[in-house]
């Protein structure tokens, strides 16, 4: 039986209109296994731009971020991006991951202090979208936040700023982001790398309802449902849905949910930048952009931002 929090999560979403399951979720041993798998695909271009872009620039992100920094990554991941950027800076003093996920964050963490002997690492378990409080390290000559991976996309504009707002509390001044986003691009290139040609994107999205089953121990079949994915234009997002095959009635603790055949459960957006429309919400983040590094399809983008005074 999952928690309550989770159980609450998922009833409050269901019982919304149109209904929603909290793309966070995704996020177990076997959500995270199909993300890294997706992230390997010929379609999703996103993971390896991003290298890209790290192994061309990443001594001038270097120079701007100073020696002696303390790094904080929000989520942890396959740890590939975070052992470039420790291994590019100037004598970095600490890094603080923080990862929902115990087992995620035991394995990055002890992986890293291997790697990087001289790096103190503080690793702190907690919903990093939840406020939460820093472990007293000794301060780095600067503070910087890591969030690779176009993770912010995941947060819709207004909560996406009222996010990078706290980060910018938590790091104070003066203080600097490190933050990776997806490029607004066209149509066909986008829906490709939500629906890939061997179906893990589809596998990945049907996860939410196993762990629906598992956290209620009901029985409800991933099979049941179709994965959805298109680029909502106007919005400038990538929405994923799961359709109901068939009509169907979920008893989840007290609570009865009705889903019609053909059916929406929204499970996921994912927001898509322009240079200019990124640096707009980092300014209401209170933010300041010092550079935007991209590649040469213009698909990806990486940004260095000051904590503004
Ligand atoms: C984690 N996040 C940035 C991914 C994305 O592209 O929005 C999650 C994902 N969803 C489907 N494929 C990948």
């Amino acid at each position: 039986m999952a928690t309550e929090r989770f159980r609450r999560e998922v009833i409050a979403g269901l019982l919304s209109a149109p209904k929603r399951l909290p793309s966070k979720l995704f996020y177990d041993e076997r959500g995270s296994q199909l993300f890294d798998e997706i992230t390997r695909l010929d379609e999703y271009y996103l993971t390896r731009t991003e290298i890209s872009i790290f192994e061309r620039y990443l001594p001038e992100m270097a120079a701007l971020v100073g020696p002696n920094a303390l790094v904080i990554e929000f989520g942890t991941g396959a740890g590939i991006k975070t052992a470039m950027l420790l291994r590019s800076l100037d004598h970095p003093r600490a890094y603080i991951p923080i990862d929902i996920s115990s087992e995620q964050l035991a394995i990055a963490s002890r992986e890293l202090s291997a790697r990087f002997p001289t790096v103190a690492v503080h690793p702190v378990c907690a919903d990093y979208t939840e406020s939460f409080r820093l472990p007293v390290v000794e301060r780095g000559e600067r503070n910087v936040i890591f969030f690779p991976g176009s993770t912010i996309g995941n947060f819709e504009p207004p909560g996406a700023v009222e996010f990078l707002r706290r980060a910018a509390s938590l790091v104070g001044t003066p203080g600097a982001l490190l933050i990776g986003f997806d490029r607004v691009k066209d149509r066909k290139t986008l829906e490709a790398a939500y629906n890939d040609k061997k179906g893990v994107t589809a596998q990945f999205n049907r996860h939410l309802i196993e762990r629906v089953a598992e956290g209620f121990e009901v029985s409800i079949s991933p099979e049941d449902f179709e994965h959805y994915a298109f680029y909502n234009e106007p919005e400038n997002r990538i929405e994923m849905h799961l359709v109901s095959r068939k009509s169907q009635v979920l008893c989840l603790d007290s609570q009865t949910i009705h889903l019609a055949a053909g059916e929406h459960i929204i499970t996921e957006y994912s927001y898509k930048y322009t240079p200019e429309s990124f640096a707009k919400i980092l300014a209401e983040s209170g933010f300041q952009v010092s550079n935007t590094w991209t590649d040469p399809m213009d698909y990806f983008a990486l940004c260095h931002a000051v904590v503004q005074r």
